[in-house]
């Protein structure tokens, strides 16, 4: 990327106000930016924003002030070009696998209006996506069929089906066991480095945060808003021994007391 370029998302001091004048301040002063084909991942304690921070980018709810930019235009109603999973799979439990995750194909465009005459290919992409994360020979199966983390994976198929440009990740992995969870980080390693979408990941795992982002941002208490940024300097692609290595651990380390501050309503002031 040029240094030129625009950011691919753009967050400019927003704040979201749930329920009128009275209601509650979710984010306040919100900005932050994310590089074209960048992984970010956003923490902070329980309740500050995170989600709702989701839903402006993603245009499912409009911000009550800032702007919310993405590719260059303001988000003014749900983004076609994002695929989001979130911390439960919301599988649909009368489809199979297969059609669970061909599923954004009948919304977004251009593929609603090729899926009849280009079934056979669009079908092939699903069975690539289900074979990546280990869910080959399981498409005819439904969701009950399968176990948390299996219906994670296939969500995660489905986030991904239509090439989405920005991927947004709301705690996914959070319901599952932690060698579930280090597999699919795995799996969307590489799911990134082939496909190279943007990407927003909500996570309270600060292990997680560090092991798949190029950037960690963290929010401050409620209104949430980003008090520091940390660059994993680690390359690609990375490996769970990584996780174990004293700069990895240090780099959690200083996330978890900046994520204790602002619990505390405190800040840490930046060394840098
Ligand atoms: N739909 C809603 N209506 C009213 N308040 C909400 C709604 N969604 C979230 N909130 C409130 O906004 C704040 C931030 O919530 P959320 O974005 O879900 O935080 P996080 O994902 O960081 O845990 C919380 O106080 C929450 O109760
Ligand atoms: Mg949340």
């Amino acid at each position: 990327m040029s240094a030129m370029a625009r950011p691919f998302v753009e967050i400019q001091d927003v704040a979201m106000r749930y329920g009128g004048v009275e209601g509650t301040l979710a984010l306040r002063n919100a900005t932050l930016n994310v590089a074209k084909g960048e992984f970010i991942a956003v923490v902070g304690p329980s309740g500050c924003g995170k989600s709702t921070l989701m839903r402006l980018v993603t245009g499912l709810w409009p911000a009550t002030e800032g702007n919310v930019i993405v590719a260059g235009h303001e988000v003014d109603r749900p983004l076609a070009i994002a695929g989001m999973a979130f911390q439960n799979p919301t599988l649909l439990p009368w489809r199979t696998i297969l059609d669970n995750v061909m599923l954004p194909l009948e919304v977004v465009e251009p593929h609603r209006r090729k899926l009849r005459a280009e079934r056979a290919q669009y079908v092939d992409k699903a069975r690539r996506l289900l074979s990546i994360v280990g869910l080959g020979g399981f498409e005819k199966k439904y969701p009950y069929q399968l176990s948390g983390g299996m219906q994670q994976r296939a969500s995660l198929c489905r986030a991904l089906i239509h090439d989405p440009q920005l991927l947004m990740l709301d705690e996914p992995f959070g319901a599952l066991d932690v060698f579930t969870r280090e597999d699919l980080w795995l799996e969307l390693q590489t799911v990134c480095q082939t496909l190279k979408p943007t990407v927003i990941l909500v996570t309270h795992d600060l292990k997680e945060a560090v092991f798949l982002a190029d950037r960690v941002l963290i929010m401050s208490a409620r209104p949430g808003r980003i008090i520091a940024e940390r660059t994993v300097p680690f390359g690609r692609p990375r490996t769970l021994d990584d996780t174990y290595t004293p700069a990895f651990q240090e780099l959690v380390h200083e996330l978890r007391e900046h994520i204790a501050a602002a619990r505390r309503g405190e800040e840490i002031p930046d060394a840098a």
